[in-house]
């Protein structure tokens, strides 16, 4: 058997800028195509004891939907992350051999449910270990947008910073506030319990059912038009699907308190981003921290790029080394236990 090692070194935006070691063998192993250069080698190495492990050739510096396409013939297992689509085409494309899709990530609305259903092909993603990395985000967020950390930096760095004034960068404080979650997954639960450490005046939530550990710091779970009439900072932490599509549109937003924060962690298309814009803009609301958008890579002439009350981040709720790294594994693991006829560490139910 012919083994090659193959150093690369890679510096792209997503999920880590690190050099992988790809082990390219002869053999007659399974394969799984990866689709990105920087996915953490621990992972990688994991994936080459069982299988062959092939990068997804592309002539540009970010992989596009083409090359999955191009890429995907014939292999046992896709490794990815969003924004990848796995959809009709790619699965078509890639033949009876696909059996599972490992997608390191805890969202999958960049997956088509229904095309792997008709395919056969297993669905693995990465929840709980980045659990608290995105619910330190999101509490950053909210601090960052509502005591105005980058609109008072930049005063600060470009000569605002003159003589003192009793009312300049004043914000609003978490203590004594409603708090209101969007979504009490794990995630939401974690944002939860870190805000309810301000002292808050009011814990307020919305979920398919009632969640023990939220109520027992004394959340309320309440209708999503309730909540958003009520809380002074509202954060968006449930998944993207079509039902929470634009979950925050206009008449929500009209509804806010005038000195309502919102802030996103999710999925940008949780809200109508137009409509967001608009009220941003008009002072309807206080201001918005939003790690998502749409679309990512948001083009630097949004609107949104130049507003003083606007905190974003690109999309790295999940990006901790440590964090990243238990993903990627979670996400070998996911494919290899398909691979043995295991029970797969994390399965979407399809
Ligand atoms: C996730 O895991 O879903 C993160 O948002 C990364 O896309």
């Amino acid at each position: 058997m012919r083994v090659l090692f193959l150093p690369l070194k890679y510096n792209l935006s997503w999920p880590l800028h690190i050099s992988v070691q790809l082990k390219f063998t002869m053999s007659s192993k399974p394969k799984v195509l990866l689709t990105h250069k920087a996915f953490p080698q621990t992972a990688i190495d994991m994936l080459s004891e069982k299988f062959d492990v092939e990068l997804c050739n592309s002539k540009s510096a970010q992989i596009t939907q083409q090359d999955v396409i191009d890429n995907i013939p014939g292999k046992f297992g896709i490794f990815c992350c969003p924004p990848i689509k796995i959809n009709e085409e790619v699965l078509k494309t890639a033949g009876p051999s696909l059996k599972v899709v490992g997608t390191m990530s805890v969202g999958y609305d960049h997956v088509d449910l229904n095309a792997l259903k008709k395919y056969g092909v297993r669905l693995g993603n990465t929840p709980d270990v980045l659990t608290e990395a995105v619910a330190e985000i999101a509490v950053g967020l909210l601090i960052a947008t509502t005591r105005r950390f980058f609109e008072a930096n930049k005063a600060l760095k470009t000569g605002g910073w003159t003589n003192y004034s009793p009312d300049w960068m004043c914000g609003r404080g978490i203590q004594d506030s409603v708090v209101g979650i969007i979504g009490c997954g794990n995630i939401g639960t974690s944002i939860a319990e870190k805000l309810n450490k301000f002292n808050i005046a009011e814990l307020l939530y919305t979920s398919r059912s009632e969640k023990p550990a939220v109520k027992a710091i004394g959340g309320k779970l309440v209708a999503v038009d309730d909540l958003v009439k009520r809380s002074d900072f509202i954060v968006l932490s449930v998944a993207l699907t079509p039902e929470t599509r634009f979950i925050i549109n206009k008449d929500r937003i009209a509804n806010m308190k005038s000195n309502a924060v919102l802030v996103n962690i999710g999925r940008g298309d949780l809200v109508d981003q137009d409509a967001l814009i608009e009220a941003l803009k008009g002072n309807k609301i206080r201001g918005a921290g939003l790690d998502v958008m749409t679309p990512e890579p948001l083009p630097l002439d949004n609107p949104l790029m130049n507003m003083d009350n606007v905190v974003l981040l690109p999309h790295i709720g999940s990006a901790t080394v440590e964090t990243r790294r238990e993903m990627a594994e979670l996400t070998s693991k996911n494919i290899i236990a398909v691979l043995e006829n295991c029970v797969m560490p994390s399965e979407v139910k399809i």
